[in-house]
């Protein structure tokens, strides 16, 4: 780059990691009660294993056959930085391992001590870590409980942004190995910044892929010192990459951006759902950041999935969103975090809706829809589906929704009336109960057990069923993880074999028959009108 004071945009290729303790940041390291689990539970024994026998991690990070599995992928030669990460965890975040011991003691004391009576004589005998933080309740079954009183905990020690921090690079188009169960460590070719999450440098820095800024400008935004900036300068570029035609002046458009994300257009508004979107703009095979327009109106967020809220498309995002627009959790249950809380902590605008609460706009609305399973059978409130009506059409952005019990859908169809498109994801063979949600379990399950509880979508039986009941002319498949940019998340593996992709041609098959037009959606498609 040149002079400190010349005009520069941020290159389209521009990518941020974010981090907590180094470990790639998503909602359950980031929600207080949450994070803390995962860090004492999960977090804290992955590193202690593999400070043991380093070697192990790396093989198995390396072999395709354990992919997506909680390995430690870092060279034996840099275990000493792990060794020190884990020392400043145990220092610097000893309130949340303390939280989590808590947890655990609350738990097995009501287990034996709340019996149907009286529960004040019990409060005295909680750990003082949960003190002012926990109600205690029965259902109506006389099963005990902890209700975590989320909002406070967000302002206790347990929540401490200081070990936030962010990464960027350039994506090289290279696929990036599974991030979820791997500390980042700093390297050349990165800026490594201690920065929270909701720094206001970040804004300026992201901003400047639609308006020019300068070098000296972000130096200051961003508080680097000269190695920095020198960094920062790489991911410069003297002009813009934004696509002309990314904004429409009439009709409707709808654009598939790869997995669950999908761009709902008219003049008048700009509507994204779980936003996970290529930066690799070199080859004409998807839609990229470059695609979107300068402003979106709301970002609906179906659940809290680690490939629903991506923060490294989010936090660029979030000086041109208006509102994100979430499922409200059921406030307080150890699964179930609030996703509103947790977005906001990071600096969005949130708009929370519970089933069939509607967000008006100019020319349509948004209209929060109930979403079935895909959670293990855990008690999770805050998912949902969305019917979008825009511009005299309308879709129904199914996510990961399953058709457990399609009657559901008949209510979503007699309440809001027939669908034109219907987005279905077909996960109908995801990962067990523990791949997810070991780090919240306070008591072991067995394996048999964890596996019968899959984190699964509809199967082509199901999602026929909805399709009859939404009473829907088009179906279209998403929300399955092919797209190669999203391995390092998703750990997907597909072959003509996989059971998934046998169901979905088999759905297609029936929709065939019944005269419905349908497609498998891979990388992008259009839809104009
Ligand atoms: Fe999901
Ligand atoms: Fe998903």
């Amino acid at each position: 780059m040149g002079l400190p004071d010349e005009p520069v945009f941020l290159r389209s290729n521009a990518i941020i990691e974010p981090l907590v303790d180094r470990f790639f940041a998503w909602m359950h390291i980031i929600a207080p009660v949450q994070a803390s689990m995962n860090l004492a539970n999960l977090q804290v024994p992955l590193l202690e294993s593999y400070l043991q026998n380093p070697q192990v991690h790396l093989a198995a990070s390396r072999n395709p056959a354990l992919r997506g599995g909680y390995f430690v992928n870092i060279e034996e030669s840099r275990s000493n930085e792990v060794a020190d990460l884990l020392d400043g965890i145990k220092r610097d975040r000893a309130d949340m391992l303390t939280f989590a011991a808590a947890v655990a003691e609350a738990e097995s004391m009501l287990e034996q001590q709340a019996t149907g009576f009286d529960l004040t004589p019990l409060y005295p005998k909680l750990p003082a870590a949960l003190n002012g933080l926990v109600e205690l309740a029965y259902d109506t079954n006389n099963q005990p409980s902890m209700r975590y009183i989320e909002p406070l905990v967000y302002t206790s020690p347990v929540y401490d942004r200081g070990r936030q921090s962010v990464q960027l690079s350039l994506d090289n188009g290279v696929e990036r190995p599974f991030i979820l169960s791997t500390p980042r460590l700093p390297g050349p070719d990165v800026l490594d910044l201690p920065r929270r999450f909701d720094h206001p440098g970040l804004d300026a820095l992201f901003a400047a892929r639609t308006a020019p800024t300068t070098l000296a400008a972000l130096r200051e935004a961003l508080e680097l010192d000269d190695a920095q900036a020198a960094q920062l300068a790489t991911l410069l570029s003297d002009r813009p990459s934004l696509a002309p035609d990314r904004h429409i002046d009439s009709g409707g458009r709808i654009r598939y951006f790869g997995h669950a994300c999908l761009l709902l257009q008219t003049p008048e508004v700009a509507i994204v759902t779980d936003p996970f979107i290529s930066t690799d703009n070199r080859h004409g095979d998807r839609y990229t950041i470059d695609d979107l327009p300068d402003r979106i109106d709301y970002v609906l967020i179906t659940h809290g999935h680690q490939d629903h809220i991506v923060l490294e498309t989010l936090i660029p995002l979030r000086h041109r969103i208006g509102a994100v627009v979430v499922p409200r959790s059921s406030r307080g249950n150890m699964c179930d975090p609030s996703i509103g809380l947790y977005l906001k902590a990071i600096g969005f605008n949130v708009i929370e809706v519970d089933d069939f609460d509607e967000v008006p706009f100019e020319g349509g609305r948004i209209v929060a829809t109930p979403f079935l399973g895909e959670h293990s059978d855990l008690d999770i409130r805050a998912k949902s589906t969305f019917i979008v009506q825009l511009a005299g059409a309308s879709a129904f952005i199914g996510a990961d929704s399953s058709g457990i019990d399609p009657v559901l859908y008949r209510y979503i169809r007699n309440h809001l009336g027939k669908v034109d498109m219907a987005f279905l994801g077909m996960e109908c063979d995801g990962a067990p109960l523990t791949w997810l949600y070991q780090g919240l379990l306070t008591r072991p399950v067995t394996k048999k057990m964890s596996d019968s509880r899959k984190l699964s979508g509809s199967n082509a039986k199901q999602a026929a069923d909805i399709m009859q009941e939404l009473d829907a002319d088009e179906a279209y498949i998403y929300a399955m993880g092919e797209e190669s940019w999203q391995g390092h998340v998703m750990a997907t593996t597909y072959t003509e074999d996989t059971y998934q992709l046998k169901q979905i041609d088999e759905f297609l098959g029936w929709c065939t028959d019944h005269g419905i037009t349908a497609e498998h959606l891979f990388n992008k498609r259009e839809w104009r009108w």
